[in-house]
């Protein structure tokens, strides 16, 4: 995999970038991995990033933070920012978060797409999955016998560990805090440390390792009926949130639908289809 070549560019339309960017230490990385990943580190997240750049710095036998970042940003060894990028990630995911969204699709949105078009698989994309409990989600409803016909299911994630996650299917209890009783029963089994998904979920779903920043040029158009991408828009600063978007609406057919975490807003982002309203459910639907 190569993460690096054309990127955002630092600034480009954005509402001022990170403060980490001047920080004579880290700055040079923090603006490399935004070019890279459209990830920004504010606030709190600020400490975070020096503290893990360190931890990895002295992992990686370089005891002086500086030297470490200098040698990185003058000859990139990508191995090492793929190393960077599954420490600096916020992987927090569970099966079943915001429900909502999965009821909309398979109640509202299933069986319109089905008439239109007959006999074509519906096509899901959960495009930053971490380690999968969004896509299993969907797949778990649709082997209840909700929204019929063929489906075909991608996951897809920057950072290669989770996606390793997802592929094995083994859970910890926390994953499985908003999973029912009837849920855990029928799909889960318990192993030492937690749970395993059942076999016929985890072979729904197809994941594949990709940087939303360059979903553009992996990701043909008009591809998807419905793409998630949930609690990830919240670590990009505006620009890298409109060029994500604008990949994400070409990868929709007519009539498709992109769903965004309930925290997160695409009011400022023109390049989202037009956001709908379905009973208090924000989402956006590209036009037929
Ligand atoms: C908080 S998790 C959200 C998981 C899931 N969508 C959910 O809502 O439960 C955010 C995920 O976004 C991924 N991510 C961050 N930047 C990314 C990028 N540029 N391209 C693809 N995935 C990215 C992270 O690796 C992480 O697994």
């Amino acid at each position: 995999m190569n993460l690096a070549r054309e990127g955002v560019a630092p600034g480009e339309g954005a509402g001022g970038g990170s403060r980490l960017w001047s920080d004579p230490v880290v700055g040079p990385l923090a603006r490399e991995l935004y070019r890279r990943c459209g990830l920004v580190f504010e606030g709190g997240q600020g400490h975070l990033f020096r503290k893990r750049v360190e931890r990895r710095a002295s992992e990686a036998g370089q005891s002086n933070v500086g030297e470490y970042v200098a040698a990185l940003c003058a000859r990139p060894d990508e191995r090492e920012f793929e190393r960077l990028i599954e420490l600096l990630t916020v992987n927090e995911t569970y099966f079943f978060r915001e429900e909502e969204h999965f009821t909309l699709l398979i109640d509202t949105f299933w069986p319109e797409w089905q008439r239109r078009s007959p006999g074509t698989p519906v096509r899901i994309w959960s495009a930053a999955c971490s380690t999968g409990c969004e896509p299993y989600t969907l797949g778990m409803l649709l082997r209840e016998g909700r929204g019929r016909g063929q489906v075909e299911i991608l996951g897809t994630d920057v950072n290669e560990r989770v996606l390793g996650e997802a592929k094995e299917g083994s859970f910890g209890e926390f994953a499985l805090r908003n999973t029912s009783q009837y849920y855990r029963e029928k799909y889960f089994q318990r192993q030492p440390g937690g749970f395993r998904l059942d076999p016929a979920v985890r072979g729904m779903v197809r994941f594949q390792q990709l940087n939303l920043v360059r979903a553009a040029e992996r990701i043909p158009p008009g591809q998807f009926h419905a793409i998630f991408c949930r609690n990830v828009l919240i670590y990009f600063d505006l620009a890298a949130k409109r060029r994500v978007i604008r990949a994400l609406s070409q990868a929709l057919r007519p009539g498709g639908v992109l769903l965004v975490g309930r925290s997160e807003s695409l009011f400022n982002v023109p390049e989202a289809p037009p956001m709908g309203n379905a009973g208090g459910i924000l989402y956006h639907r590209k036009p037929w």
